[in-house]
């Protein structure tokens, strides 16, 4: 029922960053395949890797370190205490607490299976359960009280198993609670052709279409839908039991449904188009990483993100086209990337003495990057993004 559409390779775990002690080691790897399931259209990664080699007390994704996301964050905090007035809030992948801590701590639980994070906020005194998301953990936690929302940011599409989380989020919901779900776009993942949205943890990239399907077994549908700039083109599904009349349908769901359907997200041909415009994608980037080195340019990547994982070792771009990365996240620095090995060197404003080109590892935040790279860029600095197409900029 699912058909392959795109191999990407073999590809190490994108967040496993390699300590300077440990590179003698060969990493492991898997085949990285996504495929299309015909039934529900749900977009998937073939060969899943299991979720405690991923997440454990060593994840290095902390959401308070981006201003863009904190405020994001705060500000999403802020409409749904108005739209909704939850009293009883859930947090599925609660990370360090960006989105937690902008409610009262009598009023909210984090679900955080990685401990490490899951302790930043334990400290700040919220209620975290360090496990993951089940329905024994959903049973326990709404055993006095069921939740009038549920939230999870960038996280249902890392658990394979779907049936488990839809069937503890009906546990936990109170008979008008909802669920909102935030993940990358598949429409925005193929318009843009991003197909570093695929990797280890990207088991599932959503679009409206499957997540309607996925949803009518366990009784449950969306009711509102919002498109945000987040992980470069994300959508937020508001959803809630079949049941509950309290909330009515609003007419962005048929429409988003619409343009999905006009992109032929239903369809598997559109899949087998966007797998040439990949390798179209891959050869342009390497052409241009070609030229910039025989004119002995300094390129260094900006951002060392999970998604330039995927990049780097399918397009087999390593420490001689790419001499370090900069990046912001403390845990990263002086560690190597997986697969590509290259250097994460702590973040410094680019100098452009020192760069010529710099590669957007991090392209979902090209406007703040740019914005605090106005020096680099006046003075000739360059960028390198893959994103919508390989060009410089
Ligand atoms: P993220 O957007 O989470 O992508 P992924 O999910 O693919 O890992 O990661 C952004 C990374 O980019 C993170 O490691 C921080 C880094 N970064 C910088 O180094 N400088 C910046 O100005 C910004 C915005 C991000």
């Amino acid at each position: 029922m699912i058909k392959k559409f795109l191999d990407l390779g073999y590809q190490p775990l994108a967040n496993a960053y390699i300590d300077k002690k440990k590179l003698n080691y060969k990493e492991k790897k898997f085949k990285l395949e996504v495929g299309f399931n015909k039934k529900n259209y749900l977009v998937s990664i073939l060969k899943t890797v299991s979720k405690e080699k991923m997440f454990n007390k060593d994840y290095p994704y902390k959401s308070s370190e981006s201003n863009t996301m904190q405020k994001s964050f705060r500000d999403l905090a802020n409409k749904l205490k108005k739209r909704f007035k939850p009293k009883f809030i859930i947090e599925i992948g609660s990370n360090d607490g960006a989105f937690i801590k902008n409610f009262k701590k009598k009023n909210v639980v984090g679900v955080e299976p990685c401990k490490n994070l899951a302790q930043i906020t334990k400290r700040k005194k919220y209620t975290i359960y360090s496990e993951y998301w089940s329905q024994k953990l959903s049973k326990k936690i709404t055993k006095f009280k069921k939740a009038d929302l549920i939230y999870s940011a960038n996280t249902l599409s890392h658990i394979e198993n779907i049936d488990e989380i839809f069937k503890a989020v009906n546990n936990a919901l109170s008979k008008k609670g909802i669920l909102i779900i935030e993940d990358p776009s598949l429409l925005k993942c193929l318009q843009n052709v991003a197909y570093d949205q695929f990797y280890c943890e990207h088991i599932y990239v959503f679009s409206t279409l499957a997540l309607r399907e996925v949803l009518k077994k366990f009784k449950l549908e969306i009711f509102d839908i919002e498109t945000t700039k987040t992980h470069g083109g994300s959508n937020r599904y508001f959803i809630k039991k079949v049941e509950n009349n309290f909330y009515k349908i609003n007419k962005r769901v048929k429409n988003e449904i619409k343009k999905e359907l006009k992109f032929g997200l239903n369809k598997y041909t559109t899949y087998k188009k966007f797998e040439k415009k990949v390798k179209i994608s891959k050869q342009k980037l390497l052409n241009i990483f070609s030229r910039l080195v025989k004119k002995k340019l300094t390129i260094v990547g900006y951002g060392a993100t999970a998604k330039s994982c995927t990049v780097l070792n399918y397009c087999n771009i390593g420490n001689k086209s790419i001499n370090y990365f900069y990046d912001t996240t403390s845990y990263k620095i002086n560690k190597y990337l997986p697969g590509s090995r290259i250097l994460i060197k702590k973040y410094q404003k680019l100098d452009p003495k020192e760069v010529d080109v710099a590669y957007l590892g991090a392209w979902n935040f090209k406007e703040e990057i740019f914005k605090k790279e106005k020096a680099f860029i006046k003075k000739g600095g360059k960028f390198i993004t893959h994103v919508p197409y390989p060009k410089i900029i």
